[in-house]
């Protein structure tokens, strides 16, 4: 079986997702709102897009806001949306200008509607680009992302469009939402919490892991480069020897 893509030992990752963890922590240290904590991971957000540019990165997908943050505040989920609407708004131009590719990932069409057609609208600007590919997670739960999938190819055998016995792997990697996205190699999570939190469970199987205690809002380019020093020097075996 060939091995899925990319990180041969030495190499750098093609595709990293980062879960942003630690932006509430960060503004209590400093006895801020948690709000800042948000703004200033939104601030980090920018730097990583700028760094993973730089390093040549294929794919990079953000952990933004999960299918389990609608059970946060109100007032905190719309202090998330106001500045996922700011985001979108004073960074396309530079998305644009960088052959960024925006794609998002989960369940984003149940957002705001003003939020959906501005994303709608960065999707198609972006769509030719042909350098990053930034895939933000909104409204993403690798379960929900499952049931979705099951869904839908329930229905493609009832309508006699799919064979249940000629199901593998491929078919379920086709549904996905991270479908047109190389292999994922490396999962980094900020803050020191050692769980996945229910992002990207089936691309991960064979992903590397790293941990690190960096709060999202002072993560830069010199803490993306380190989490990829880490997976360079880490030996993927896929089972095999
Ligand atoms: C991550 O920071 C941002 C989102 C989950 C949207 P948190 O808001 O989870 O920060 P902590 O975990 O409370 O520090
Ligand atoms: C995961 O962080 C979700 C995002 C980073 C968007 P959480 O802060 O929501 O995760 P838990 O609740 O600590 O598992
Ligand atoms: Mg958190």
């Amino acid at each position: 079986m060939p091995k899925p893509g990319g990180g041969d030992e030495g190499a750098g990752p093609r595709h990293v997702a980062i879960i942003m963890d630690g932006n509430g922590r960060w503004a209590k240290a400093r006895r801020l709102p948690r709000v800042a904590g948000h703004r200033a991971g939104a601030e980090a957000v920018r730097r990583t897009v700028r760094a993973a540019c730089e390093m040549g990165l294929e794919a990079l997908t953000l952990y933004a806001f999960s299918s389990e943050n609608w059970r946060r505040p109100a007032t905190e989920i719309a202090d998330l949306m106001g500045l996922l609407r700011r985001f979108v708004a004073s960074e396309l131009e530079e998305i644009a200008r960088n052959d960024v590719r925006l794609k998002i990932v989960g369940d984003w069409r149940k957002l705001e509607p003003d939020i959906v057609a501005m994303l709608d609208d960065a999707i198609a600007r972006t769509a030719s680009n042909r350098a990053l590919t930034l895939a933000i997670a909104l409204n993403y739960g690798a379960r929900d992302e499952m049931l979705r999938v099951t869904r839908r190819l329930m229905r493609e055998a009832r309508a006699g469009e799919i064979d249940p016995d000629a199901l593998d792997e491929a078919v379920v990697e086709a549904r996905l939402d991270t479908a047109e996205l190389p292999p994922l190699d490396l999962l980094i999570r900020t803050s020191g919490e050692v769980r996945l939190s229910n992002f990207l469970l089936w691309q991960a199987a064979y992903s590397e892991l790293v941990f690190t205690d960096t709060l999202w809002p002072d993560f830069d380019a010199a803490a993306l480069s380190a989490a990829c020093d880490v997976f360079a020097g880490r030996e993927r075996r896929y089972g095999g020897l």
